[in-house]
C-alpha cells in the first residue's frame, strides 16, 4: 500500500480541497453528493463543511470512514434511496494511468465507490502527484466472497496475476464493509484495461474490480510545490 504524502503535499492536498470544492458547488443549488473514502476525500469533506449553504445539500457515502468525517462535519447523510440522483461524486484514487483509468480500493470502498461513480452525473478526483503514473504498477484490489476465495484465486492466476489476501495487522484477514475479504492481484501486463475490468468483474464470486474506466469529468492533481494541474473532459 502506498505511504502518506509528505506534510508539503498534505498542504497541497487541503489548498486544492479548498479549490475544488469552491469551484465545484454552484453557491444556491440544492444538491445530492457522493463521497468516496479516504484521506483525500476526508480533506474535501473538511471544504464542504465550510459552505454556508451546506446544510440545503445531501450526502450518499461509501464507508465508515467517511461517514465518520460527514458526521464530524455536521453534513446531511441520506440513505441509498438517492444514489440515482447523485449530482456530484468526490473521490481520491491509488493510482491514475495516462489514460486516466484509476486503480481504487486501497482503502477497501471500492464496491459502494464504483456504484455511485457509475450513478453521478459528474466525477471529480482529486489525488496527489505520485498517483499519476503512465501504466498501472499498483496490485488490483478484488472484492469477492469468501466462499469464492480459492476459485477465485485460481482464476486470477489464469488471468495471468498474482493475487495476495489482504490482512490486518496479525495476520488476520481483512473484512470488508460488505462482509467480504480483498484480494490483492498483482498484474504485469495492462494493455486493455477496459476489457481487465470486464474479464475480472465476470469471475463468479468477484463482487468488484478496483479498476475504474469511467472517465472522471474533472481530475485535479495536487504537486509537491504546492501548486496544482486540472484536467477537464
Ligand atoms: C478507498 O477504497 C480508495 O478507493 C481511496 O479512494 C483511495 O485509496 C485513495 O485514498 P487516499 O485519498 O487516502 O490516498
Amino acid at each position: 500500500m502506498p505511504s502518506l504524502p509528505s506534510p508539503l503535499l498534505q498542504e497541497a492536498i487541503k489548498n486544492l480541497a479548498i479549490h475544488a470544492v469552491n469551484q465545484q458547488f454552484p453557491a444556491d443549488n440544492n444538491q445530492v453528493i457522493g463521497l468516496g473514502s479516504g484521506s483525500t476525500v476526508a480533506a474535501i469533506v473538511r471544504e464542504i463543511a465550510k459552505l454556508p449553504n451546506k446544510r440545503r445539500l445531501e450526502f450518499v457515502v461509501t464507508s465508515l470512514q467517511i461517514k465518520k468525517e460527514a458526521e464530524n462535519s455536521g453534513l446531511k447523510i441520506v440513505d441509498e434511496n438517492h444514489i440515482p440522483y447523485i449530482d456530484i461524486v468526490f473521490d481520491g484514487a491509488d493510482q491514475i494511468d495516462s489514460k486516466f483509468n484509476m486503480i481504487k480500493g486501497g482503502g477497501g470502498a471500492l464496491l459502494k465507490e464504483k456504484i455511485i461513480t457509475s450513478a453521478a452525473k459528474r466525477v471529480v478526483i482529486v489525488a496527489d502527484s505520485n498517483k499519476f503514473v503512465d501504466v498501472f504498477t499498483h496490485p488490483v484490489p478484488i472484492e469477492v466472497h469468501p466462499f469464492a476465495r480459492s476459485i477465485v484465486w485460481i482464476k486470477l492466476e489464469e488471468a495471468g496475476g498474482t493475487p495476495k489476501l489482504r490482512t490486518i495487522e496479525k495476520g488476520y484477514p481483512f473484512i470488508t464493509e460488505n462482509g467480504n475479504i480483498i484480494l490483492d492481484t498483482v498484474f504485469t501486463s495492462f494493455v486493455e484495461v477496459q476489457k481487465k475490468e470486464t474479464d475480472l468483474k465476470n469471475i463468479p464470486g468477484v463482487l468488484e474490480v478496483g479498476l475504474f474506466t469511467r472517465c472522471a469529468d474533472v481530475y485535479y492533481k495536487a504537486k509537491t510545490d504546492g501548486s496544482f494541474e486540472t484536467f477537464q473532459f
